[in-house]
């Protein structure tokens, strides 16, 4: 079996792990404020979390928009654990989800030093760099 699992978050202890993981990266490595981090919007999305050797390393939630389109957001892996794939199987899984769940458009604010990660997974940017939580971003989609 393989050291890196992926899951749909389906409890309480799972939910807060993808919150710490949030935490960590987020609020503390980027300095995002915790009333921008937890938007009030978790309650409405998928949550995904990725172990390695069973411990919580990564998180990212998926938000319906409308009924074609959702948004992925919260793409984090924590520092040690970067450039090992745990990203991309997160994205994976979250994607064919979204691909049984009929949508036909994913969407994403990336942040602009993410845009390499995200293009290697079909996603292509769209418009100008905007400020998202003070940091840079460009908007991008793929279509399902
Ligand atoms: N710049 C360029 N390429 C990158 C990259 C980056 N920042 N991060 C990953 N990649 C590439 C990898 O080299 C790999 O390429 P390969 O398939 O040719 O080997 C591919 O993307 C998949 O990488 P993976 O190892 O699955 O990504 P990861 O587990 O390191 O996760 C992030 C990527 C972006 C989620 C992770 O860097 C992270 O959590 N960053 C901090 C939080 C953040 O900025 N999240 C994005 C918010 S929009």
């Amino acid at each position: 079996m393989s050291d890196i699992l992926i899951k749909e978050v389906m409890n309480p202890d799972d939910r807060k792990a993808c919150f710490s993981i949030r935490v960590e990266v987020f609020c503390v490595e980027q300095r995002v404020n915790r009333a921008i981090e937890f938007d009030g919007m978790d309650d409405q999305c998928r949550h995904y979390i990725a172990t390695y050797k069973g411990n919580c390393v990564g998180t990212a939630r998926t938000r319906q928009l409308n009924d074609t389109e959702v948004k992925f957001e919260r793409v984090a892996v924590l520092r040690e654990h970067r450039k090992n794939g745990i990203g991309r199987l997160l994205m994976a899984r979250a994607m064919s989800d979204a691909v049984h769940a009929g949508y036909r458009r994913a969407v994403l604010n990336s942040q602009v030093h993410a845009g390499p990660f995200y293009e290697k997974l079909g996603f292509r940017s769209e418009g100008d760099v905007f400020l998202e939580a003070g940091i840079p971003h460009r908007s991008m989609s793929k279509e399902l």
